[in-house]
């Protein structure tokens, strides 16, 4: 083995955790493992549908394909209280993660990206740029190297990708009644209620053998606000007081210490509310020990915030 090998940094492993129960998506998952290299792929779909958990599912199960890394990034997007984030910030923590010393990191948005793409040319490698916005925050981050796939998750469908790089758009849908049943372990009446929403299918799922919440047929908004509602009547009285606190703060990278310090709560305590709240599936731990709210499930934590005070 030669010097350089034997230096090679380890290949980035930023993929999070998946969803727990990963279900159905057959089509979709085949579109995605047909991608040639070269290709961008873009998951659109409305808050909660399960663009983020269909790109990082599929990435995770095709990681052995991409050897030489799995990039991952929150461009954040659609987050109602933190900034999206800028696109020299993202190729900043791409380039570190690709073992780039950081004095060797350029200032600049052009240089980053050229050094971007310099590193990504002969790796095999997947990259996700999760909740992005516009193209123009996204076009930076494509690695342009005919060995990368790159997945990209919105909410909005970003046209100017479609045309200028021939992005694939993959529109995600509700999942199916027979998946919905599939999920849940079978075939329940709150599968009607939750129209097919994952998020909010999760909550059930997380609840199982319990009474059904109560049902508001028709609406899967107003659906999903009564499994919310019913999730939420649920918890501990110190676990609902935490999770009405978090609608008042970033949702993003929550851990024990820093909810302990917004709550004036020992570590320890905030690492079993932060648990309590996971698997009551109001948060996700994405890797271990870092939390995150899912956008709907913290809005409307924030309106039970100003509700309740
Ligand atoms: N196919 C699936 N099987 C099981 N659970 C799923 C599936 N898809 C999504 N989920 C669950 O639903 C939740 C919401 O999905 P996800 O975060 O992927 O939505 P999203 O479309 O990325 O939403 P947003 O636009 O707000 O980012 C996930 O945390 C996960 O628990
Ligand atoms: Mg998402």
């Amino acid at each position: 083995m030669t010097e350089s090998l034997l230096l090679k940094p380890a290949a980035p492993a930023q993929l999070p955790t998946g969803a727990r129960r990963f279900t159905g998506r057959t089509a979709l998952l085949a579109r995605l493992c047909a991608l040639d290299g070269g290709e961008v792929a873009m998951l659109t779909g409305p808050a909660g549908i399960g663009k983020t958990s269909l790109a990082v599912h599929w990435a995770r199960r095709a990681a052995g394909e991409f050897p030489d890394g799995q990039l991952f990034v929150n461009l954040r997007g659609f987050d109602h209280v933190a900034q999206p984030v800028e696109p020299a910030d993202a190729l900043r923590s791409f380039l570190a993660a690709l073992g780039v010393p950081a004095r060797r990191i350029p200032a600049g948005l052009d240089e980053r990206a050229a050094l971007y793409r310099t590193e990504m040319a002969d790796r095999r490698a997947v990259v996700v740029l999760d909740n992005a916005t516009v193209a123009t925050q996204v076009r930076p981050l494509l690695p342009a190297a005919r060995n990368c796939v790159t997945v990209v998750t919105s909410r909005n469908q970003l046209t100017g990708l479609i045309v200028r790089e021939a992005a694939r758009p993959i529109p995600v849908p509700p999942l199916t009644i027979a998946e919905a049943a599939q999920f849940l372990g079978g075939y329940r009446p709150v599968i009607e209620q939750c129209g097919g929403l994952p998020l909010a299918l999760s909550l059930v799922a997380a609840r199982t053998g319990e009474p059904e919440p109560p049902g508001r047929g028709g609406d899967p908004h107003a659906g999903a606000r009564g499994v919310f509602a019913w999730t939420h009547r649920a918890l501990t009285p110190p676990a609902a007081g935490i999770f009405r606190l978090l609608g008042r703060h970033p949702a993003h990278d929550l851990t024990a210490t820093t909810v302990a310090g917004l709550a004036g709560l020992t570590v320890g305590q905030a690492a079993v509310i932060l648990a309590e709240l996971a698997r009551a599936g109001l948060l996700i731990e994405f890797v271990p020990g870092r939390y995150l709210c899912h956008d709907l499930l913290h809005t409307y934590a924030a309106e039970l915030a100003a509700r309740y005070h």
